[in-house]
């Protein structure tokens, strides 16, 4: 299968899970449901959902477990999205190239759809087609990588870092943990959603997934000024007309290319221990790096 059919195949597992995992719009209240529905929907990437089948195959998962893990995944991140986007945050009118929820709806809507979104993640991650053990391992994961000591850690301290110059390691710490760590989430609740690796199997995909996370959130920053609003989905130009601190702002364009490229091989690096059996995490691993939107 090449890269292109596999990606096909897992997309659209995915988009059948999301589909089936959120509840219906009929559901009251309605609103919020098709507000849910609007942000998770018919868009994005999927990138967490795709690294997370992709850790999973290597081992040994059951698709079904993957799904809900991914589905899981992807709610967090859509939450994370709609809170970023909200005139306290970001304030951006843009996403996945529809207006965003606070826009087409309402502040208040988009609060609370985040917050659903957030508790649907742990509904989808403790329902019966995972074993209580790895329910537990999984929740624990993803708890832990969105919440203070990850994404809203590191998105706390982008809005504190407006109009200041963090120092590079500086930078590093927020991508990490705005970024980063739900990506490497989304390596870990993948593999740990099959035969449980051993610990140096464990620490190599932490090693991936800690490169794919980081070039990650430096390849947006690239976009960000390299790319127009159409083909991003969200509106460009957006960090420096806000005075955020991001790796082109603070290591200039070049030297963030030349980073992303680093840290991709970094990532085939770290997969080395696994041969071919790790050959969708390499492929993952460039999409993030090569990626054009
Ligand atoms: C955008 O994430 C926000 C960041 C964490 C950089 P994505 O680029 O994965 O957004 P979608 O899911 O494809 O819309
Ligand atoms: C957002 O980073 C990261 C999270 C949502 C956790 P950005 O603010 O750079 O994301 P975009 O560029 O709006 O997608
Ligand atoms: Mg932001
Ligand atoms: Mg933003
Ligand atoms: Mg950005």
């Amino acid at each position: 299968m090449t890269f292109e059919q596999w990606t096909r195949l897992v997309l659209e597992r995915v988009e059948t899970a999301l589909e089936r995992y959120l509840p219906a719009e009929t559901t009251e209240p309605a609103k919020l449901h098709e507000a849910m529905r609007y942000a998770v929907l018919g868009g994005g990437k999927r990138v967490r959902p795709l690294l997370c089948h992709a850790a999973g195959e290597l081992t040994g998962a059951r698709a079904e477990c993957l799904d809900a893990a991914a589905a899981a995944l992807e709610m967090i991140h859509v939450y994370s999205l709609v809170h970023d986007d909200m005139p306290c945050m970001d304030d951006d009118a843009l996403r996945r190239g529809k207006p965003t929820v606070h826009v087409k709806y309402d502040e208040a809507t988009a609060l609370l759809v985040g917050d659903a979104l957030q508790s649907q993640a742990f509904v989808v991650l403790t329902s019966d087609v995972l074993g209580a053990p790895q329910q537990a391992s999984l929740v624990r994961e993803l708890a832990l990588a969105s919440g203070s000591i990850g994404m809203c850690g590191g998105q706390a301290i982008d809005l504190a870092s407006v109009g200041h110059t963090l120092t590079r390691p500086q930078l590093e710490t927020m991508h990490r943990m705005k970024t980063g760590a739900l990506l490497r989430a989304a390596v870990r609740m993948g593999a740990l959603a099959g035969e449980t690796p051993d610990e140096p199997a464990l620490a190599s995909l932490d090693a991936y997934a800690a490169a794919v996370g980081l070039a990650f959130q430096v390849v947006d920053d690239i976009l960000d000024v390299t790319t127009d609003s159409a083909t991003l989905g969200k509106t460009a130009g957006k960090d420096a007309k806000d005075g955020k601190p991001t790796y082109v702002s603070i290591i200039g364009l070049d030297a963030s290319r030349a980073l992303a490229a680093q840290l991709r091989s970094d990532a085939h690096a770290a997969l080395a221990p696994f041969g071919a059996r790790a050959q969708r995490l390499a492929e993952l691993a460039d999409l993030v790096v090569n990626r054009v939107s």
